[in-house]
């Protein structure tokens, strides 16, 4: 951290405190609070965390007003042309770009971690075939505590490190597994002779009646969409994962609090609903319905996939997906997917509009990413099982880094209690 004495004067009844200011890498500079209530007798409030920076990292940097996002100094826009996942991965939790011998070593790694114990596969058969596979997802990942045992004492560097591996390697195997149960389709094992994206498309798609091939132009463009949703900073599902492993819960447990929470429509869960949304207006003349009925504010009606708590400018992610989205469709000979045209005029009414444009409202990476899924052939049950496999890396790197940093002890925010004054019990007979 960054310690240049400078520091901001808090001054209220009758208190003076010299707070510390610490000045980071890039981006604003922090006022630390730490010692406010020792020494002040006051708490902070912040709800949702608009203001307040929870922890130090190197991880992964965010310009909300320049549209940047950089991950470990590498911008988004170059990883996603030039580089791909597990290169990504690597770099996300060792903090630098692998040399080719450090890469085929971890792609070994990887590769050679992505089978399920097999008694997992009774867990599936609990479930309602109907289940969301996201449900489906929080209990298997929840329940690989149970089988993994030799992997999750946080305590120890090797045990934190096989359980990182396990988990960047099963989260495939585990959504593909989710998609099949729910299909009712039988199990696809992974194959050691493909890549990441490839293993998981033939897992989600080939069926024993015939062979499978993978389609090149779809292997690469599920790549990219891992890639692009791999970190985020301290957005809600990491900053769960962070409190959780706080308390020195064991990593499955962690990472399937971050699938829960990354579930809620509001986070991880926007792809599935911006795509429903984009369905449910249908046609190019119902979008000024739609409109309207998201500037109103007695609706709860939102625009899926627009608006983003950092980004006030637009999602360098979106950017990417949306090229993707293009190449992806025409590839496939479907770019003229009604959706796609819902979506492309939506954005530019929208954009054009002066409530979203004055409330900084732009589309984010959820508005294009389910375009491009819905035409690999995923139903919209399966885009936030895929949101949760790419994030699994920067899940895990975040708790690794939190793990590591010597000032780190369990979350425990206060509060601002406005309930009731102290009163004594009353019996039932007299209230
Ligand atoms: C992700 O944090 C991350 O980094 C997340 C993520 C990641 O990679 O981890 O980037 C992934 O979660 C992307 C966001 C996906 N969510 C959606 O697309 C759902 C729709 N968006 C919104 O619900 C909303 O924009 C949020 C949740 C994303 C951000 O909410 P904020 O920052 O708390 O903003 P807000 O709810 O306070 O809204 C500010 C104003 C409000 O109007 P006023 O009360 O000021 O009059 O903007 C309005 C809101 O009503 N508004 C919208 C809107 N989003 C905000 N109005 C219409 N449509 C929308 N989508």
């Amino acid at each position: 951290m960054a310690d240049d004495k400078k520091t901001a004067t808090l001054s209220f009844g009758g208190k003076t405190l010299d707070l510390p200011i610490y000045t980071p890498t890039l981006g604003p500079d922090v006022i630390d609070i730490s010692k406010l209530y020792a020494q002040g007798d006051v708490f902070t409030y912040d709800p949702g965390f608009t203001s307040t920076a929870a922890c130090e990292s190197t991880i992964t940097f965010i310009d909300g007003e320049e549209g940047v996002l950089l991950h470990r100094g590498y911008p988004i826009d170059q990883l996603a042309a030039e580089s791909h996942y597990l290169e990504v991965c690597y770099l996300l939790l060792y903090g630098e770009l692998p040399t080719g011998a450090q890469l085929e070593d971890f792609e070994a790694r990887v590769t050679h971690h992505t089978m399920l114990h097999e008694q997992m596969r009774n867990f599936f058969s609990g479930f309602r075939r109907d289940a969301h596979p996201m449900a489906v997802m929080v209990g298997i990942v929840g329940a690989m505590s149970a089988f993994y045992h030799d992997s999750t004492d946080i305590s120890d560097p090797w045990q934190r490190e096989v359980a990182s591996i396990r988990l960047i390697a099963k989260m495939p195997t585990i959504a593909a597994w989710a998609f099949k149960y729910h299909t009712g389709q039988p199990f696809v094992y992974p194959r050691n002779d493909l890549d990441y994206a490839s293993n998981f498309l033939r897992m989600c798609f080939s069926v024993p009646a015939e062979e499978y091939e993978v389609n090149p132009i779809l292997s690469r463009a599920m790549d990219r969409i891992f890639t692009l949703h791999a970190d985020h900073e301290q957005n809600a599902s990491t900053s769960t994962v962070r409190l959780a492993s706080s308390s020195g819960a064991n990593p499955f447990a962690c990472i399937a609090a971050g699938i829960a929470c990354l579930w809620g429509p509001a986070h991880g869960g926007a792809n599935q609903a911006c795509l429903e949304m984009l369905k449910e207006i249908g046609t190019v003349d119902r979008i000024p319905e739609f409109i309207a009925r998201a500037k109103d504010k007695n609706d709860p009606f939102r625009l899926m996939g627009f608006g983003h708590r950092v980004y006030k400018n637009f999602d360098p992610r979106a950017t990417v997906m949306k090229q993707s989205a293009d190449e992806v469709l025409e590839l496939l000979g479907v770019e003229d997917n009604p959706i796609l045209q819902v979506a492309k005029e939506l954005e530019k009414q929208a954009l054009a509009d002066p409530y979203f444009h004055d409330k900084k409202l732009f589309p984010n990476v959820d508005f294009y990413s389910g375009i491009i899924l819905e035409a690999m052939g995923f139903p919209t049950s399966m885009f936030t099982p895929i949101f949760a496999v790419s994030r699994t890396v920067g899940w895990i790197s975040q708790w690794k880094e939190m793990l590591n940093d010597p000032a780190q002890r369990i979350g425990r925010p206060r509060q601002l209690y406005v309930g009731a004054e102290k009163r004594d019990y009353v019996d039932v007979e007299n209230r």
